[in-house]
């Protein structure tokens, strides 16, 4: 998978040189680059804001210099397939495991970094119109952030893993949390057994591999229950690990 991010904020994706994503771009799994955006500007300061029509405080990033940069970097990367232009915004719809899984199956995604108030509305109203690539603007959660970069970061790391080949043990992704049961991860224990009196539950050393499953699944729905009870209700994620309990 090919990832290009239009940020003016470039080296906030330096840390995507390092594990996982640093290896799967050695391997050629993924490709990443980080653009900067001033390059697309044309006057002596490299602006690319300016002040709100109908007034308000702060500042909107502006679409000509937004729809510039964007057009350069699909011509340049010219990738036939599935291209998904990223728009991370408080006004996005969630970003889910569901969302996550739809879209590692793209060919490209191109990230847009807003910072400020955001980006004239404009620049996303253009790329929906463009039949040569998806739209889609996400959100991380109910809160507000200073920019798109860290919501990027997040996005890359949560997609990108679920690239073929990115990570290493195929299993590891079915049975974590927001997985395929919907229900969250059950708790994990290594060495030492004994930690000042604190002990690993014995049935995790019993070899009964059933019943360590059970355990497991059990700890699973308690967890879930516990913190995230919306999974289980009806049309939740998780609701249908409930029969279990029938069992
Ligand atoms: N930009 C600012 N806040 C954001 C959020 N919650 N999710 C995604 N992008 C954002």
């Amino acid at each position: 998978m090919r990832i290009d991010i239009l940020t003016i904020f470039p080296e906030f994706f330096d840390s995507l040189e390092l594990s996982l994503m640093g290896k799967a771009q050695e391997s050629g799994a993924l490709a990443i680059k980080a653009h900067n955006l001033r390059d697309w500007t044309h006057d002596r300061h490299r602006t690319v804001d300016d002040s709100p029509y109908g007034g308000g405080a702060g500042m909107v990033m502006r679409v000509d210099v937004w729809t510039r940069a964007l057009t350069d970097v699909l011509n340049s990367s010219a990738i036939k397939g599935r291209r998904v232009v990223m728009i991370p915004t408080p006004s996005g719809r969630p970003l889910t495991q569901t969302l996550a899984e739809n879209l590692a199956t793209a060919d490209q995604l191109i990230f847009a970094c807003g910072r400020y108030e955001g980006i004239d509305a404009r620049f996303a109203e253009l790329v929906a119109q463009d039949s040569a690539v998806e739209l889609c603007e996400f959100s991380l959660g109910d809160y507000v952030l200073n920019g798109g970069e860290a919501a990027t970061l997040v996005a890359i790391e949560a997609v990108g893993r679920l690239v073929p080949d990115v990570v290493g043990n195929a299993e590891s992704l079915v049975e974590e949390s927001h997985g395929q049961s919907g229900l969250l991860e059950y708790p994990v224990y290594t060495r030492p057994l004994d930690f000042s009196g604190a002990q690993v539950p014995q049935v995790l050393l019993s070899g009964d591999h059933e019943a360590v499953a059970r355990w497991r699944h059990l700890k699973s729905l308690e967890r879930t229950a516990q913190v995230r009870a919306d999974l289980l209700q009806p049309g939740g994620k998780a609701h249908d690990s409930l029969s279990v309990l029938d069992r």
